[in-house]
């Protein structure tokens, strides 16, 4: 597993994401930008990669990032294995040590978005099977009838926060009978 990026990593994202056959032409293109903007502003295109490689050939990968505006959420933007290579614990391993660098990086929460549509049910079966849930289902975001999915995982629990005492308090009553009092005097 590596985090530094290659130019050739560019191609390989390309070509691991269109054989995949889940992707339109558009998303293809997009996924290798991704790639070229992180090598145009390294860290401060506020996109992060991790290859797995195996015999010196990219296998698998993922795309993340912190997303602005927010105490350290963390978005997967993308991660795809190889077809030929799926349902051996590489998607597993990917996640594992992305999850494991946002912790690292001081990350809180991960989001993941996919769509409803039957053919992405193994990805959703596989972001439930790895602890994800299901926070928000955008109805007809992507097309009539595709829903965006938001799944979700906690890395670090919420911290506590201190119950204030709410409604009416013993203090009021107090000194409504204080004044009641004075009053009579
Ligand atoms: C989603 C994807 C990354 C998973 O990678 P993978 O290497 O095939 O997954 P793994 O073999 O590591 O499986 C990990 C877990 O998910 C579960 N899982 C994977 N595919 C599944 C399926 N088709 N049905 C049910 N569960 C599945 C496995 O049971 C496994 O759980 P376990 O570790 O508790 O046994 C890969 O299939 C992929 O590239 N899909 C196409 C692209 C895509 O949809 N990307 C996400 C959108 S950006």
């Amino acid at each position: 597993m590596r985090k530094e990026v290659f130019l050739s990593d560019v191609a390989s994202v390309r070509s691991i994401v269109r054989a995949t056959g889940f992707f339109t032409e558009e998303e293809i293109q997009m996924a290798g930008e991704l790639v070229e903007t992180y090598l145009q502003q390294g860290e401060q295109s506020g996109y992060r990669f991790l290859f797995l490689e195996e015999e010196g050939r990219v296998v698998g990968y993922a795309c993340f990032g912190e997303i602005s505006c927010t105490n350290h959420r963390y978005d997967l933007y993308w991660i795809a294995v190889d077809p030929k290579e799926q349902g051996k614990g590489l998607g597993r391993k990917i996640l594992e040590e992305t999850e494991s660098e946002i912790r690292s990086l001081g990350g809180q929460k991960v989001y993941i978005e996919t769509s409803s549509r039957p053919r992405y049910l193994p990805t959703r079966q596989f972001y439930l099977a790895r602890g994800y849930v299901v926070d928000a289902q955008l109805k007809d975001f992507y097309n009539w009838g595709d829903d965006k999915v938001i799944f979700s995982r906690t890395l670090m629990e919420a911290p506590r926060i201190e119950e204030k005492p709410v409604g009416r308090t013993r203090p009021t009553k107090i000194r409504k009978v204080a004044v009641s009092s004075r009053k009579g005097i």
